[in-house]
């Protein structure tokens, strides 16, 4: 794929059922892409709506979306998703009822975001266009490329806009929060430029990028 072809663009709700798709392929083993597209979607679109600040932008090859990355400060990502959604969340679990049976099944899935939501201060809910204190990293939520299409050069263009937004707006370092496990994610953010940030002597999955600015 010739990389002159990739536009990034903020994402809008007319993206969202992209967004969605890609979710389902690119992590199939999801809390939410096992409740199914509608709550992928939704999850998105909260996201869109939330009061955190949010920097959502996709990768698009003649309007059709490659992939999508959802940074900013987030407070309550997926906690403020699912209040906000519980009735969409309850239809989505009675519909899909084994995914109870696995007792260690929200546990494992909201892990990440615990993690993640360690680094941020408690009380910080940032709004659009408001100040951000010094010390709020900038965020990594969620990043993918469609399978079909790794390896190509996408995701790194997504986080080099990603950090272009960071510099811009005066954060001092990015952050984000991947599955120790996820070995492809964590040598793709290691390749390009992200360290671990160890707790002790344990590595849980945090990782961080200083923004060097002269
Ligand atoms: C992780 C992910 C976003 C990477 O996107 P991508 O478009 O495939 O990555 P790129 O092609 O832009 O790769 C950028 C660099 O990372 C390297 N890289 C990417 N995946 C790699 C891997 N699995 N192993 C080693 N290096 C890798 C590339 O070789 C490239 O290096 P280069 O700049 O020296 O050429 C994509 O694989 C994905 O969507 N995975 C599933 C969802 C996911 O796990 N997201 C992260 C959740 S925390």
């Amino acid at each position: 794929m010739i990389m002159e072809e990739i536009k990034v663009k903020d994402l809008t709700y007319s993206d969202l059922d992209a967004v969605a798709a890609i979710h389902i392929v690119a992590f199939p083993k999801s809390f939410i892409t096992k409740l199914g597209d509608e709550i992928a979607r939704a999850y998105y679109q909260w996201q869109l709506d939330s009061p955190d600040e949010v920097y959502a932008i996709g990768a698009f090859k003649e309007n059709k979306l490659l992939g999508f990355c959802f940074g900013g400060v987030f407070t309550m990502a997926l906690g403020g998703f699912l209040s906000s959604n519980k009735l969409l969340v309850l239809k989505s679990v009675l519909s899909h009822p084994w995914i109870l049976l696995n007792p260690y099944f929200f546990k494992k899935s909201l892990r990440g975001f615990e993690l993640l939501m360690r680094f941020f201060k408690k009380d910080k809910i940032a709004h659009r266009n408001q100040e951000v204190s010094e010390d709020d990293p900038f965020g990594i939520l969620a990043i993918a490329t469609h399978p079909e299409n790794h390896g190509m050069g996408i995701g790194k263009v997504l986080m080099n806009e990603s950090e272009k937004y960071a510099v811009k707006h005066d954060f001092k370092k990015m952050l984000l929060s991947v599955s120790p496990l996820n070995l492809n994610a964590v040598q793709f953010y290691d390749r390009i430029g992200w360290d671990k940030v160890y707790d002790g002597k344990i590595w849980k999955g945090v990782m961080e990028k200083e923004i060097l600015t002269e």
